[in-house]
């Protein structure tokens, strides 16, 4: 999978494609990832990429240029254009899913004080990480990119994924570590017991009481 990325603050970015997991995707082929700073788009001598919006109210707006300009040059056959926006639809894992399907997406950061309106009609999906509102798009970039690569065959061992939280609409079991006894809290035994199909179904009835305990609403979707 490609995946573009067009923003303001490219540096935003470093840690992100230069550690852990997302490095070895990307180290392994299994995905790439350009990060592609808007203001180079610019046609403006100066590099501009926002002005003060119609009929005042706002901030600073990001002008259609740079972006239909970005879009049209890094686009393929099949590329879905995403919009990061608090307006979007909320972002699950369902999603997430989905879209390990596409080949190419353009991820669009939106910016702090608004974009122009018309941006929206070069955009396949607007997509918002949660009812909160966050400086830019940066954050839910990184979010959306990661919860998608970590999905992609050959990133994480196949059945790390599989047991997620949201699969099925269940969340994860609960996992532990040594040692066995730490402070009087206890491993429970059925874990030590080397008994599989009885670890499996403590497993899955703890899934179930955390997520009636926690989610009740997932469970309504099962
Ligand atoms: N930009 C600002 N807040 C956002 C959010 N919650 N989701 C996606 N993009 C955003």
């Amino acid at each position: 999978m490609k995946i573009d990325i067009l923003t303001l603050f490219p540096s935003m970015f470093d840690g992100f494609i230069s550690e852990s997991i997302i490095k070895r995707a990307i180290d392994k082929k299994l995905v790439e990832i350009n990060i592609h700073n808007i203001r180079d788009y610019s046609t403006d001598p100066h590099k501009k990429v926002d002005d003060y919006g119609f009929g005042g109210g706002k901030g600073m707006v990001l002008m259609p240029q740079p972006i239909f300009d970005a879009v049209e040059d890094l686009k393929g056959e099949n590329t879905k254009i995403i919009l990061m926006t608090p307006q979007g639809i909320k972002y699950n894992q369902e999603v997430a899913y989905k879209l390990t399907n596409e080949k190419h997406l353009i991820i669009i950061c939106g910016h702090y004080e608004g974009f122009d309106e018309r941006i929206r009609s070069i955009v396949d999906l607007e997509v918002s990480i949660g009812d909160f509102v966050l400086t830019g798009g940066e954050i839910p970039a990184m979010a959306v990119s990661d919860s998608i690569i970590r999905l992609l065959d050959g990133v994480i061992i196949d059945e790390s994924h599989l047991n997620d939280s949201f699969n099925n609409n269940l969340l994860d079991y609960p996992v532990y570590t040594h040692p066995v006894d730490y402070k009087g809290m206890k491993v429970p035994d059925v874990l030590l017991s080397g008994h599989h199909a009885n670890i499996n179904k403590w497993r899955l009835e703890e899934q179930i009481k955390r997520t009636k305990e926690r989610r009740p609403d997932l469970l309504e979707k099962r």
